[in-house]
C-alpha cells in the first residue's frame, strides 16, 4: 500500500498503474475515521478493480458554520491500518491546502434532489460535497466509484451530477452497515455518550417497524403520512432525541411519494439529533 499527499504523486502512481495493466481503476472517497461501512466498500472495490485507491479528506467545504469540521473524529495511523488490512493499493491523504490552495470560485451545484432533507437542514452541504467529489473524479480519474446507501441522498446527488456533466465513472451503491443491535455504522457515533448511544436504537428500530407495517399492508393501500407519524411517534419515545426530519419520498428522485407515480421505490429518511450529535438513517424499499 502506497500513501500519497499531493495531487502529482497521486496522477503519477495511477498513470504509471494505467500505463502497465488493462485492469480497472476503483475509488472510495471518504472522510476517515474509518469503520466496517467504509470496508464494505473497499472491499466491493477489491472484488471489482484493479486498483483500489481511497481518500481520506475531510472537506471543510461541505461542514456549515457552526457544525462539527474542527471536531470531526481523525485519526490517520488507524486509518492507514484500517486500509491496509482492507487490501487498499493506493492512499490519497491530501491536506486543505493542497486541494483548497486558493478561495474555490468554481461550485458544482446540483438542483431538485437537494432540496429536501439533508439539503434543507445542512444549506450549502451538498454543494461542498458535489465540488470536492467532482475534484476527486477529476484527480483520480476513476472507472468505478463506491458510495454508501446510508448516505442515500448523497449517491442520488453523485449520480445526478456524473450523469449530468457525462462524467466517465461508473457509481456503486452499496447497503447500509449497521452494528449488531442495528445502529448504522458512522464516524460520529463515537461522540454519542452511553444513554444517547442507547437512545439511538430508536432509529432503525422506527424504520424496522415501519418496513413492518408496509409488509402486512396489502401492496400499496398505505399513505406516505401514515409511515411519517408510525417512525416519528417511535422516535419520540426516546427523551434524548430531537427530530430534525423524517420524510417520505421517491427514490431516487426524492420528489413526494405518491401512489399514483410509477416510480417504484420509497425512501423513509430521517435526521435526529442526540445532544449535538445528529444522526441519519433510512430505509430504501421496492413497493411495487
Ligand atoms: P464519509 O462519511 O467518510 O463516508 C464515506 C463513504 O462511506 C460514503 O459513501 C458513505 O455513504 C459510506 N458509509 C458511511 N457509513 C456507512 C455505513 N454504515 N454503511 C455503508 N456505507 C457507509 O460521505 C462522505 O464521507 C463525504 O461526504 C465524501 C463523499 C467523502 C465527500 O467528502
Amino acid at each position: 500500500m502506497e500513501v500519497v499527499q499531493t495531487i502529482a504523486d497521486l496522477r503519477s502512481r495511477i498513470k504509471a498503474y494505467r500505463r502497465k495493466n488493462e485492469k480497472s481503476v476503483g475509488f472510495v472517497p471518504t472522510m476517515g475515521f474509518l469503520h466496517e461501512g467504509h470496508a464494505s466498500l473497499l472491499t466491493k472495490a477489491r472484488a471489482q478493480s484493479g486498483l483500489v485507491v481511497l481518500s481520506i479528506f475531510v472537506n471543510p467545504i461541505q461542514f456549515g458554520p457552526g457544525e462539527d469540521f474542527e471536531r470531526y473524529p481523525r485519526d490517520a495511523e488507524r486509518d492507514l491500518a484500517f486500509a491496509e488490512a482492507a487490501g487498499v493499493d493506493l492512499v490519497f491523504m491530501p491536506s486543505v491546502e493542497e486541494m483548497y490552495p486558493t478561495p474555490t470560485r468554481t461550485t458544482v451545484r446540483v438542483s431538485e434532489v437537494t432540496t429536501r432533507l439533508c439539503g434543507a437542514s445542512r444549506p450549502g452541504h451538498f454543494d461542498g460535497v458535489a465540488t470536492v467529489v467532482s475534484k476527486l473524479f477529476h484527480i483520480v480519474q476513476p472507472d468505478q466509484a463506491f458510495f454508501g446507501l446510508k448516505d442515500a441522498q448523497q449517491v442520488a446527488v453523485i449520480e445526478q451530477m456524473v450523469k449530468d456533466l457525462n462524467l466517465p465513472v461508473e457509481i456503486v451503491p452499496c447497503p447500509t452497515l449497521r452494528e449488531a443491535d442495528g445502529l448504522a455504522m458512522s464516524s460520529r457515533n463515537v461522540y454519542l455518550s452511553t444513554e444517547e448511544r442507547q437512545q439511538a436504537l430508536v432509529l432503525s428500530q422506527s424504520l424496522n417497524k415501519a418496513k413492518d407495517f408496509i409488509q402486512s399492508k396489502a401492496a400499496t393501500s398505505f399513505t406516505s403520512l401514515e409511515l411519517q407519524n408510525l417512525v416519528t411517534q417511535h422516535i419520540q419515545t426516546a427523551p434524548l432525541a430531537v427530530i430534525d426530519y423524517v420524510e417520505v419520498l421517491s427514490y431516487p428522485t426524492l420528489e413526494p411519494f405518491d401512489q399514483s407515480h410509477s416510480t417504484s421505490s420509497l425512501i423513509i429518511a430521517l435526521a435526529v439529533k442526540f445532544g449535538k450529535t445528529r444522526l441519519i438513517d433510512n430505509l430504501i424499499l421496492q413497493v411495487r
